[in-house]
């Protein structure tokens, strides 16, 4: 039965995982409004549902299957389909765990989406995009960003780096950069449309390989995006500490519209995990690094991942990602318990430390960044720093955003600098005044760039 026709062409999206899936999803959203689909907020409204998922640890997927399992809206010739790192991982099994699946997609084949989304709409029910061999880059001229402020450019796809415990390699496919003329020909169409912030995007960013004859470096990309007229912040993520090389950092040096933020995820402090893990960098390697950083001009803020309880981390090795923690002294840290995945090489390795002991290191490590955070935060107080607003909190009379170095700023206007002005989208001068260990509160001070005149500084109602 084809899907009744006030939902045919209406579609539900919902984006589990990291940025890259978050902007792949701004991707889809633009091919399928190519296809006349437009979007709803309530899956039982929408004739497509599609679940754009993550796989890299264990209760991520397992939060998706979860929901795929108990999908229950599916009258009316209602499509369901799989998008993102579980489709990809779990292939046609997921049309076997759930019969009600019609679509299962991966993001290595999104270029392939108007051809399936067809197929769907001819009344197939099992229709799938799951190859991995290919050597076009999503290249999608139809993005819809969610924001007019700030947007991500994918430059690279897919890793080829295959650390022992990650999934990315096997759900995204090997590397493939985009070539410089296109993702500065899409950097030149976001400033012209009036957005600032540009976060250029890849699991391994700095690993990017310009495959055009122009053959620019990373750093040379980096630059260039932070030239282009209209173009006031660049940010860049995620990096792979082995191919952070030091034209990274004279690039930020040379151009202020380069953010003073790094990160730059280390997993573990221990030489000995590190080479379990195939990082391929030793502890004294990635420290080098972060020393160059750190003898940068600018004042770069760090910022890091880190895994506990790798197979084998003994009580010494975590003592070394603590020492590690404390010496690089990092902005923000995302920790996680180590998850072994299905086709990972870690799996097969012998991890003789106890659920609740590696529970116990997460909490030590979170409780001593905790402590670093305020202690850095703190040190803002009485300081001005510089705010890209992206909303209000009405309840606290407070605009938030984040600063270049990627804190988030809460802010008041007690003095009226702003009036009734909307100031969203603007870059605003703030005097901190407090610090708590996640973000900072202050006071407007001066707004130094308006939204730009494409998008209007509206007045709020
Ligand atoms: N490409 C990036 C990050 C990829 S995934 C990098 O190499 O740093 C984001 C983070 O998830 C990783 O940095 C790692 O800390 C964490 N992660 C990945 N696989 C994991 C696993 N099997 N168990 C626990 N954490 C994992
Ligand atoms: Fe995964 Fe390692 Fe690639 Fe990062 S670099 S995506 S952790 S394989
Ligand atoms: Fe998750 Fe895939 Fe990103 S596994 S972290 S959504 S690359």
């Amino acid at each position: 039965m084809a899907a009744s026709d006030s939902i045919a062409k209406t579609y539900y999206l919902e984006t589990f995982g990291c940025q890259m899936n978050v902007h792949d999803s701004e991707k889809v959203r633009g091919t399928l409004a190519a296809r006349g689909y437009s979007q709803v907020e309530d899956p039982e409204a929408a004739g497509l549902v599609l679940y754009n998922t993550c796989s890299i640890r264990d209760k991520a997927e397992q939060k998706v299957l979860q929901r795929v399992a108990t999908f229950k809206y599916q009258p009316n010739g209602r499509k369901f389909g799989i998008l993102g790192c579980v489709a990809q991982h779990n292939g046609e099994a997921l049309f076997e765990s759930a019969p009600h699946v019609n679509l299962v997609c991966g993001s290595a084949s999104y270029n392939q989406l108007p051809h399936l989304l067809e197929r769907l709409e001819n009344g197939e029910n099992r229709v799938t995009g799951l190859s991995l061999d290919t050597d076009e880059t999503f290249d999608q001229p139809q993005v819809e960003r969610s924001s007019p402020h700030s947007a991500y450019i994918t430059i690279i796809e897919g890793c080829d780096k295959n650390c022992s415990y990650c999934v990315v390699p096997f759900t995204r496919g090997p590397e493939r950069s985009r070539s410089s003329e296109s993702v500065m020909e899409e950097a030149r169409r976001i400033a012209a449309n009036g957005t600032g912030e540009i976060t250029l995007l890849g699991q391994t960013v700095n690993s990017y390989r310009d495959p055009s004859g122009a053959g620019w470096s990373f750093a040379r990309l980096l630059d260039e995006v932070g030239r282009v007229d209209g173009v006031r912040r660049v940010r860049f993520t995620t990096s792979h500490p082995r191919d952070f090389t030091p034209d990274i950092v004279e690039a930020i040096d040379g151009n202020p519209a380069l953010c003073d933020w790094v990160h730059l995820p280390v997993q573990s402090g221990s030489s000995r995990v590190l080479a379990g893990m195939r990082r391929t960098y030793t502890r004294d390697e990635y420290l080098r690094v972060i020393e160059a950083i750190k003898a940068a001009k600018r004042d770069i803020v760090l910022s890091t991942d880190i895994i506990v309880g790798f197979p084998g981390e003994t009580q010494r090795d975590f003592e070394e990602t603590l020492s590690l923690v404390e010496q690089v002294d990092y902005a923000q840290m995302f920790s996680f318990k180590y998850s072994p995945r299905r086709g990972t090489d870690s799996v097969e390795m012998a991890d003789p430390v106890p659920e609740a002991e590696k529970s116990r290191r997460l909490q030590v490590l979170q409780e001593l960044q905790r402590r670093l955070q305020l202690r850095r935060n703190q040190s803002w107080i009485g300081r001005d720093d510089e705010v890209l607003v992206e909303g209000r909190r009405e309840k606290f009379d407070q605009w938030h955003g984040h600063t270049a170095q990627n804190r988030v700023l809460n802010f008041s206007d007690p003095l009226g600098v702003a009036g009734a002005s909307d100031l969203r989208g603007a870059y605003c001068k703030v005097r901190i005044t407090a610090a708590g260990p996640n973000s900072l509160i202050g006071e407007l001070v001066s707004i130094e760039r308006k939204p730009s005149a494409a998008l209007g500084l509206r007045v709020l109602q």
